[in-house]
């Protein structure tokens, strides 16, 4: 091959091969052949660029705007293909001036068919824009779970429709952690300034699943229980144990200990049934996430309705009525023909076995749910929570668990199937970036610490399980990177 190092291109994330050999084509997106494969995998596709033009074969729509989205990639960096306007959207347009392209094949597939991002925006909100901008820097990265986090303890970001009360007391709060303070249990600042009302409408909710349609992103939705839940009971405190949950959601980072949903109220119950139907109708895609995670249960331990349901099913202990209440939702689920996601916790219960584990604590949680039977996504905390710091210097930005780190090596050393015995990797569908924003205030704050970071998570997922080689991928970042800085993606230093 005679083309110098220079002008090969470079791709993130990695495809599984690529060729590349004498001749340069002149590449014009309109003019792309499509030809249909079957022979090729789920999202598959494979690209020959010749002297007289670009063909792209795919067995699914999926592999073919997989294809086009690596071509643009790498057509953009032709000195005549510059972005005539810059921003943050020009991943969307298409690349129809000439630009020169070294003739090779390009054969790609995903290692992992669940490639998620999940973005908290219970505790800061960010807006159509910046999750379509999200969506659309997803779809570049062949990044395909959106996992939308719209309710905690800090905020409720959904308008449901016949549930008007939700926003109107679950989507402001009376202040938020000021600039500076991580809101740890003895560091909390509060800025004196209300924060909201600030949530997401049905139109909302259908422009964003269009857009994430287009771009072959499955929206998983999260309406968490039976935790995480006081911004829900500020609008309604008669679910919580003793009906005295505060009118407003909770302003301090940490996790809610005091209120929590009263798991022996039936009336609470058949609310979240009619809640959930109303999700169901906002999204209509197969899952939906129910959270679980750290539930503090002191008040079921007080509350005699909580006891009496645990009396009436002869369940153990506070523990297992989690488990009650948790297999109660996840069968509402599949009754109407969904498939429940939930945080690891939830195999303390004994959920429908349809129920999508989402490991975050360690590769153990991964391996039990696997071996009962679940499938299962990992959300390692030690290695795809973006939310803490990366470990480089001068960095502006505050991180919720200041003391760690989270550097890129380590976020591109991930392995959905590490600690994972073979007879369970069948079971492991992929991984998730979480994107939890407790410290995380707008567009820019994301961005920096979402990139270069997602970009590691994504050649993990998408190119293959480790080993990889960190250093190829840290000399192809250096120019991808200029990529995202010339949209205006505020994408952090490699460190
Ligand atoms: C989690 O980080 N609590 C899922
Ligand atoms: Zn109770």
């Amino acid at each position: 091959m005679s083309h110098p190092a220079s002008t090969i291109p470079v791709i993130v994330p990695a495809p599984q091969r690529a060729e590349w050999r004498d001749g340069v084509c002149q590449f014009v997106e309109s003019e792309v052949r499509l030809v249909r494969d079957a022979s090729l995998p789920p999202e598959g596709y494979r690209i020959d660029i010749a002297p007289d033009g670009v063909t792209v074969a795919s067995a699914d729509d999926a592999g073919a705007f997989y294809a086009m989205r690596t071509l643009r990639q790498i057509g953009r960096d032709a000195p005549t293909a510059r972005p005539q306007t810059c921003g943050r959207f020009v991943g969307t347009s298409l690349l129809d001036e000439p630009c020169p392209l070294p003739c090779g094949t390009i054969e790609d597939a995903p290692a992992f068919r669940w490639r998620g991002l999940m973005l908290d925006e219970a505790r800061h909100f960010f807006g159509k824009e910046t999750v379509k901008s999200l969506l659309d820097l997803m779809a570049d990265h062949k990044l395909n779970v959106f996992h939308w986090h719209l309710s905690d303890d800090q905020g409720w970001r959904l308008d449901v429709p016949g549930f008007p009360e939700l926003v109107e007391f679950g989507a402001v709060r009376p202040e938020t952690p000021a600039h500076g303070c991580t809101g740890a249990p003895n560091d909390y600042r509060g800025n004196g300034q209300p924060y909201g009302p600030f949530f997401y409408t049905s139109a909302d909710i259908r422009d964003i699943l269009a857009y994430a349609r287009a771009r072959f992103i499955e929206v998983v939705p999260e309406i968490e229980i039976p935790g995480h839940i006081r911004a829900l009971l500020a609008a309604h405190p008669e679910f919580s144990c003793g009906g005295n949950a505060p009118r407003v959601p909770r302003t301090h980072n940490s996790i809610e200990f005091d209120h929590i949903l009263c798991a022996g109220n039936d009336e609470a119950v058949r609310f979240l049934e009619r809640l959930y139907d109303a999700v169901c109708d906002l999204f209509p895609g197969t899952f939906l996430h129910i959270g679980g995670d750290e539930c503090f249960k002191e008040s079921w331990k007080k509350c005699p309705k909580c006891q009496e349901r645990i009396r009436a099913h002869g369940l153990k202990d506070e523990e297992a009525l989690q488990g009650w209440i948790t297999r109660h939702f996840t069968d509402y689920l599949s009754t109407k023909g969904r498939r429940a996601v939930g945080w690891d916790e939830i195999l303390a219960g004994n959920p429908g076995k349809e129920t999508l584990v989402e490991s975050w604590r360690g590769s153990q949680y991964a391996t039990e749910a696997a071996s009962r039977g679940h499938d299962v996504v990992v959300a390692d905390v030690n290695s795809t929570y973006f939310s803490i710091p990366q470990g480089i210097a001068d960095d502006p930005f505050d991180y919720y668990s200041p003391t760690r780190c989270i550097t890129l090596a380590q976020a591109y050393a991930f392995d959905p199937l590490q600690g994972v015995p073979k007879n369970a990797a069948p079971r492991i569908l992929g991984g998730e970036c979480c994107l939890w924003s407790e410290c995380t205030w707008n567009e820019y704050d994301l961005a920096w610490k979402t990139w270069p970071r997602a970009c590691a998570f994504a050649e993990a997922v998408w190119t293959a399980p480790a080993p990889r080689d960190f250093a190829d991928f840290r000399r192809r970042m250096a120019i991808h990177r200029q990529r995202l800085l010339a949209r205006h993606i505020l994408c952090a230093p490699l460190g």
